[in-house]
């Protein structure tokens, strides 16, 4: 309890899976968190839950693409709890389909959502955080797909390995700057998470539809995972925990992979 008190957050996509998972650890370890996402509906059941159990939290619908929505998102954080001293860049879709297949909309729907989005995020916190003279965290949430190749993934994993590297740069030039600001990445492999249930944006098959349903689909990711199991939303959240406290205070440009060992086999 209280590794995160005093502190406020920003968690975008956070009202579902890893999310939703990391803005109630956060708000546990008593951050005031804006939960931000698409579905407005999910946003205010997240918020429910938090403040039943004693904790603070509001929801905003936004689009994380949008330069302006980012503005939008900065001022109400503001002006409802003050100067943000986290952010998780958590939001993301993902298109399984062959490279073939692809469509120039689909490119751009992925890179706008998780690339530019994740950028728009990081510019605009760290650009509040300097005019405050604070230090800040700042997680990006990646994937094992931009460290490993994936089939049927290569605009996805694209943009994941592009969330890494900027990680990366974005770090040490805060670090050059001596800022205070902290920037590393979150590494999930497969997290049982809406993303699995989902269909593909071109009628393509989720995971359960392939697998016939969901026990068949869980075992077929644990049959190729080292631990033997799929990981769960709060497996990545005590890490998000982590790197949003002060614990990690001598870590940046770094990643955390989670994932049952799959990239170290
Ligand atoms: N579940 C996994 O196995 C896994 C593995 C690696 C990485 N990830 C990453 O974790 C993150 C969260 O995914 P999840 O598994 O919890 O899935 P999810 O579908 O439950 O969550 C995705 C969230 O992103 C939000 N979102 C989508 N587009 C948005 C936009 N344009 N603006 C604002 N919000 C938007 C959605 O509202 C939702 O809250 C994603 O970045 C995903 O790529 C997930």
């Amino acid at each position: 309890m209280n590794r995160l008190k005093n502190k406020i957050a920003i968690v975008t996509g956070g009202n579902s899976g890893i999310g939703a998972a990391s803005v109630k650890r956060m708000a546990e370890e008593g951050a005031s968190v804006l939960i931000t996402g698409q579905n407005e509906q999910r946003g205010s059941d997240v918020v429910d839950e938090i403040i039943q159990s004693g904790g603070a939290a509001f929801f905003m619908k936004q689009d994380v693409g949008s330069k302006d929505g980012w503005k939008e998102i900065l001022e109400a954080c503001q002006t409802r709890y003050g100067v943000p001293d986290i952010l998780f860049n958590n939001a993301g879709v993902s298109l399984a389909k062959p490279v073939t297949k692809i469509t120039p909309d689909e490119v751009y729907w992925i890179l706008k959502t998780n690339v530019s989005g994740t950028f728009l995020g990081i510019q605009t916190i760290i650009s509040a955080l300097r005019d405050a003279g604070k230090s800040g965290s700042i997680i990006n949430n990646a994937s094992i797909f931009g460290l490993v190749g994936s089939p049927f993934q290569s605009i996805y994993s694209a943009s994941k390995g592009a969330v890494l590297a900027l990680t990366r740069s974005v770090a040490i030039e805060c670090a050059q700057m001596k800022d205070g600001i902290r920037v590393n990445s979150i590494v999930p492999g497969s997290i049982w998470t809406p993303i699995f249930t989902k269909e593909s944006p071109d009628g393509g098959k989720s995971l359960i539809d392939v697998a016939g349903n969901e026990k068949n689909a869980k075992d077929l990711i644990a049959q190729h995972t080292p631990l033997n199991k799929v990981g769960e939303p709060n497996d990545i959240a005590h890490a998000v925990v982590y790197l949003a406290s002060d614990e990690s205070q001598f870590v940046t440009g770094t990643e955390i992979i989670i994932d049952g060992g799959v990239t170290a086999h």
